[in-house]
């Protein structure tokens, strides 16, 4: 038996487990946010007798006699101090990273109420905005550490702002303190659950996928193939050559190629229906770089080859101004990478909606089909996005 608190409450706990996932789902605190479920990200720090951990690392029976503490445990002071300075500094954007932040945060300036620049950068070093807010966010915990050093309350946030003035962001507080709802902290009653089967092997031909053992466990709902998708759907934001599942007979091109969908009752029954999914491969050769892939015995990952797109970006009059150049070189020059560092998990929710299908998802836009498109697509959808979803969406609510 596991004993530990929770923002000063008792759990004894029979087996054991990861703690993220018991954090969000027993004890339903949503401010510890699943970005990356593997140690990366830190939008799941929550404090361990007072020190800043991940919580997606360790089990619970690592916590076991510890005291764990949420944005949602803290007092309603620190909840107003934090809320205050990070909406007061403009910290919060998409607020995805700010719970994470905020936890960090509390364990320095519980330790030291007067941190330097450096030693708050240092408390945050495991944190990453993937709106790269990183420098309001540490004039947030140095607006934090003053107001909680000087003792004298926290301001009140006016209202009736005038052009001119800094305000706080209308959603600043609720994601700040982690109450606001992201796709993945959405809870619907008699919600089923999807996953897709990936590619083993970034390219293979896919020679057969057999459901039928997954099918006969209780609890599932379906498991779906290409097969169940009415016409050639591909998707892609620039190019639409993205197979939204890669049909048996057909190659892989990716790690990521979805191949099947699973449809289930419970998170459970669903992670013990993808392993008695069976799909067969033959491997083929792979290309892993864009350099590789314009060698000419390269193997071609479309039928039109393996380039994606060539642009040639001219301003005013090149051949001139190299004509009247004093001196003229030759060079390639290459952009750097710019990682936008990804956070949040891929997910959505659809339900059935009028004579459609309504979606919630993480994306940004809609990834519209090229071709064929089924049914669901032009019903009313909201923020609606990645293709296998809303298929999962579609196929379920034609089940139910
Ligand atoms: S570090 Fe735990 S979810 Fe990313
Ligand atoms: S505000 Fe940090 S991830 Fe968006």
């Amino acid at each position: 038996m596991i004993e530990m608190r929770v923002n000063h409450q008792l759990y004894q706990i029979e087996g054991d487990g990861k703690l993220l996932p018991f954090l969000r789902d027993v004890c339903k605190c949503k401010s510890v946010k699943d970005g990356c479920s593997e140690g990366a990200c830190g939008a799941c720090h929550v404090l361990v007798d007072g020190k800043a951990v991940k919580a997606c690392i360790p089990t619970l029976s690592d916590m076991d006699g510890r005291h764990i503490l949420t944005v949602e445990g803290f007092s309603q002071e620190e909840k107003e101090l934090y809320a205050y300075a990070f909406a007061h500094a403009g910290a919060v954007q998409c607020g995805f990273c700010i719970p994470g932040m905020v936890i960090c945060a509390k364990g320095l300036l519980d330790e030291n109420e007067n941190p330097t620049r450096k030693e708050i950068a240092y408390a945050l070093r495991n944190n990453i905005c993937r709106c790269t807010g990183y420098k309001k966010i540490l004039d947030a915990v140095e607006l934090a550490a003053k107001l909680k050093r000087e003792g004298n309350g926290i301001p009140r946030e006016e209202s009736g702002w005038k052009l001119g003035e800094r305000a706080h962001r209308i959603d600043a507080r609720e994601k700040t303190l982690g109450y606001g709802e992201y796709v993945d902290d959405m809870e619907i009653e008699g919600m089923i659950y999807a996953s897709a089967i990936r590619a083993k092997y970034p390219r293979a031909k896919v020679l057969s996928i057999d459901g039928t053992k997954a099918e006969a466990l209780p609890g599932v709902v379906g498991v779906y193939t290409a097969a169940d998708i009415p016409g050639d759907v591909k998707v892609g934001h620039l190019v639409q050559d993205w197979d939204t599942m890669i049909p048996a007979g057909e190659c892989t091109r990716y790690l990521g190629d979805a191949v099947a969908l699973v449809a289930a009752e419970t998170p459970e029954i669903l992670e013990k229906a993808k392993k008695l999914v069976k799909v067969s491969y033959e491997e083929m050769p792979f290309v892993s770089s864009p350099y590789e892939s314009m060698k000419e015995d390269a193997p071609k990952l479309h039928p039109g080859g393996n380039l994606l797109a060539h642009k040639h970006v001219s301003r005013g009059n090149a051949e001139k101004a190299i004509a009247n150049a004093k001196y003229v070189c030759t060079e390639k020059f290459h952009t750097p990478y710019t990682e936008h560092a990804f956070l949040e998990l891929e997910c959505a929710i659809a339900m059935p909606y009028e004579d459609g299908v309504l979606i919630y998802s993480t994306d940004r836009e809609p990834t519209r089909p090229s071709t064929n498109a089924p049914k669901c697509w032009g019903f009313p959808m909201k923020r609606c996005g990645w293709s296998t979803s809303w298929w999962a969406a579609d196929l379920a609510a034609k089940r139910t």
